[in-house]
């Protein structure tokens, strides 16, 4: 692990939040090590399935904990803090982390830090990582995940302020909501992205949605493939098949493009230059190209987490930790999961 001195800080951070099983030990700001145990129980199912999702967290949590600790080679006196993720996600999933974590602070005598999901993929920018830079406050983060989408003005890790958001359907949800009826199992997004890069964009035109502000609405979108594919397929059965590529592009650069815009529009009005990307769309292949063609289009700077601080994983449960440890917010035994944990709460 290196070596220790007084202040530093050790953190096993425990992420439980939907369908992935994650464990990471930090120090400081360094990602000591990062388990994260997939779920493939859902893929059949086209969507998470929430029963089944808690289980599998019961059978995975005590291996994947048990490998990060030994990874980061740290043993549980070293320890100053057990971060966990107390919401926004399933009840269920949830619960499995918090109790976990419960158990190993009372086991322990260590404090425990409960983190905010969304804020924490946010926070995942500060992971120290050689290949990144990082942004200066304030910088505006398009956080997009299957279950949000939201641009956010972050003033600093405590202080972090929601411009605009869905008013429906998350960004990832239209992903994977649109390989299900393609006949792609779930998560469909990363096969969307995978399918859409061998297809032509230009070839099957999806509306852009007319949404107020900076907020966004991806239900539209998702409705007109639909009804596109039904009519498609009535003239043709084997429409889907003989032309995947082509419909993922199509799809795709219509939820890109839609995301740049109120991106672009937020920048412009804020006059905010520094802009990031985080959560597990941010994985994106095209949404990545295009942000990052802003550098020379608009002078951005721009942040791109790497791959694995994008999806869920508990790195980014640490790093949001480490800094409401050094604020010393701790939480109490009788917290509880926080299925739809404000985001506002945690601003100081
Ligand atoms: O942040 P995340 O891992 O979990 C939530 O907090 O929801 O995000 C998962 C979402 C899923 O909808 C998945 O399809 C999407 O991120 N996703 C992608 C890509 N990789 C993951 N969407 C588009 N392109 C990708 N490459
Ligand atoms: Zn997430």
């Amino acid at each position: 692990m290196g070596k220790l001195n007084s202040k530093d800080r050790i953190i096993l951070a425990i992420e439980s939040s939907c369908d992935d099983t994650a464990a990471a030990v930090l120090k400081n700001t360094s990602v000591l090590s990062n388990i994260v145990a997939n779920q493939s129980v859902h893929e059949k199912y086209g969507g998470v399935v929430p029963e089944l999702a808690s289980r599998a967290h019961q059978q995975n949590i005590v291996p994947v904990i048990h490998q990060a600790m030994r990874e980061a080679g740290v043993s549980a006196n070293q320890l100053d803090a057990i971060a966990f993720t107390a919401g926004p996600g399933l009840m269920g999933s949830l619960h499995v982390g918090v109790s976990f974590a419960k158990s190993l602070a009372m086991a322990w005598d260590i404090p425990m830090i409960e983190v905010h999901h969304m804020r924490a993929h946010i926070l995942a920018h500060f992971i120290d990582d050689e290949a990144n830079k990082k942004p200066e406050f304030p910088f505006l983060c398009l956080t997009v995940s299957g279950g949000h989408t939201q641009i956010v003005k972050v003033s600093s890790p405590y202080k972090m302020e929601i411009l605009g958001e869905t008013i429906d359907d998350a960004a990832g949800e239209a992903f994977d909501k649109a390989a299900k009826v393609l006949g792609l199992p779930y998560p469909g997004g990363p096969l969307v992205d995978k399918n859409a890069r061998l297809g032509n964009p230009k070839r099957f035109d999806f509306p852009h949605p007319k949404i107020k502000g900076y907020n966004y609405s991806f239900s539209g979108l998702k409705t007109s493939l639909l009804y596109f594919l039904r009519d498609e397929t009535a003239k043709d059965p084997e429409f889907i098949q003989k032309n995947l590529n082509d419909i993922c592009a199509g799809y795709q650069r219509a939820i890109v493009s839609f995301l740049m815009s109120k991106l672009k529009k937020a920048a412009r009005e804020t006059g905010i230059t520094h802009v990031a990307i985080a959560g597990g769309v941010s994985a994106n292949s095209e949404l990545r190209d295009e942000l990052k063609k802003m550098e020379e289009k608009l002078g951005w700077n721009t942040f791109i987490p790497r791959f694995e601080y994008c999806t869920d994983n508990a790195a980014m449960i640490g790093i949001a930790g480490y800094y409401e440890l050094l604020a010393e917010h701790f939480a109490d035994f009788n917290v509880s999961p926080r299925p739809r944990y404000d985001f506002s709460m945690g601003t100081y």
